[in-house]
Order: structure tokens, then C-alpha cells, then sequence
């Protein structure tokens, strides 16, 4: 993956200097008040009548090179003739600023975090009891569907990265943040995923501050997701205190 952001750059565009070619000879010939356009210009440049490019065998080299400049243009401004290099890379182009590898290895990680925040939630909103619990449920199973939509969301930037999100069970636990905890009681349960949320919520923070202005999508990414798991702490920090009050 990262041998071909390697590759080395062109150091001349052939593209751009028939661009810049093509506009000169355009406005030479307005000057020259035979012609009032570049792409009518190289009507005036053949010499059989025929118009464009299909011109005749009989021209002198430097009508030849005049013609060739004035074909069709490709290039048609710097930034798209940036963005056609390395074409493969998809959304990742020479202006990316980051360390890919790593903002990668850093969403895979919130990426295991968000997983392990899914199965605590359903195992949570599964095992809920008591007179409290259909409230607390909802709010546990509310939860575990805004996880799964960062999950998607954290996916989806690793692939625009030209990266993989990792989906393996395998060490799924070591990979994440916080912990799997499945809890007994209710109030229990509010506590385990207060404290999640709470370690969601600092290496979120830790993240945006790493990545800075380098990636802005990724940080905005980031930003929307922490937002709503600040928004689960209040939740959860609210029906904790709800639930000391009651006894
Ligand atoms: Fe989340
Ligand atoms: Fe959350």
C-alpha cells in the first residue's frame, strides 16, 4: 500500500506545457485579429481548408507543433492535474498531510473500542431487570445503535484510506480502549458503561488533538463521534444519579 505513494512524481507535465502552449498560440492569434478564440485559432493554422488536427501531410514542423498544442486539453487546471496522479489511491491524494499508517491503526483501534461498546450494550439491554429496568434498557439499546453507526462511520474513513477495517475477533479486546464487562446489577451496568464512555471519550480527544489540521475529515469524523459519546456519558451519568436518589 505505501509503495505506490512512493512513486516519484513527474517533473514535467507534458499536459500542462500544452496547456499553457495552447492559450499563448490562442491569444496570439486574437492579436493577430485573424481569429477571436483559442480553439478557433488552429482553423487559421491549417492550410487546405480542413479544420482541426486531421490537417494535411504538408506542414512545417512548427505547424505541427502549434497543432498538437491546441488538441484537446486534459489539463485543465493545477489541482486536477495533482489529483489525476496516483489515481489508485482513491480520496488519498499528494496534498494528504498525515502519517496514514498511523491514523489508520488509530481508527482501527476506536474501531475495536466501538465493537466491544456494542456487545456491552446488547448484553446489557438484554440482561436489564427490575422496576427501573425498561427505561434504562431503552436507553442501553438507543446506545448500541449509535455504536454500530460510529462502527460504519470509522469503516468507512478506514477504506477512503486506502486501509482495512479490522473486523477480526481475534484480540478484539486487546485492540480496543475500553473494557468488556458484562455486570450484575443495574446500577452496575450504567457504571461500567459510564466508565467506557468516559475512556471512549479521552482517546477521542487524544486522537483529534494527534491528527490536528493534518486530515480534516478524519477529524471531523472523529468529532461527530465524540460528540454523541459525550452526549452517552451525560445519559448514563444522569440515570446513575436518578438511581441514587431513588434509594
Ligand atoms: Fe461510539
Ligand atoms: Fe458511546
Amino acid at each position: 500500500m505505501t509503495s505506490r505513494m512512493e512513486t516519484a512524481p513527474r517533473l514535467v507535465d507534458i499536459e500542462l506545457v500544452r496547456h499553457w502552449l495552447y492559450w499563448g498560440l490562442a491569444w496570439l492569434t486574437v492579436f493577430d485579429g485573424s481569429q477571436c478564440g483559442g480553439a478557433a485559432a488552429h482553423a487559421t493554422l491549417t492550410d487546405d481548408g480542413r479544420k482541426g488536427y486531421a490537417a494535411g501531410d504538408h506542414q512545417s514542423p512548427v505547424k505541427r507543433v502549434i497543432i498538437w498544442s491546441t488538441r484537446p486539453c486534459r489539463w485543465t487546471s493545477r489541482l486536477s492535474g495533482g489529483a489525476r496522479q496516483h489515481i489508485e489511491q482513491g480520496a488519498v491524494t499528494g496534498g494528504y498531510k498525515a502519517d496514514r499508517a498511523t491514523v489508520i491503526k488509530l481508527l482501527n483501534e476506536a474501531l475495536a473500542t466501538e465493537i466491544i461498546c456494542v456487545l456491552r450494550y446488547k448484553r446489557h439491554y438484554f440482561m436489564a431487570s427490575g422496576i427501573n429496568a425498561q427505561g434504562i434498557a431503552a436507553e442501553f439499546a438507543e446506545h448500541a445503535n449509535q455504536e454500530l453507526a460510529h462502527i460504519d462511520a470509522l469503516a468507512q474513513r478506514i477504506v477512503q484510506l486506502d486501509g482495512e477495517p479490522d473486523f477480526s475477533p481475534v484480540e478484539l479486546v486487546q485492540r480496543a480502549h475500553s473494557e468488556y464487562v458484562a455486570a450484575g446489577s443495574l446500577v452496575d451496568m450504567m457504571r461500567e458503561d459510564l466508565v467506557a464512555e468516559r475512556i471512549a471519550i479521552e482517546s477521542y480527544r487524544d486522537m483529534i488533538s494527534y491528527i490536528e489540521h493534518d486530515d480534516p475529515t478524519t477529524r471531523r469524523v472523529l468529532e461527530e463521534i465524540l460528540a454523541v459519546e459525550e452526549e452517552h456519558a451525560d445519559d448514563l451519568s444522569a440515570l446513575l444519579k436518578g438511581a441514587d436518589a431513588g434509594h
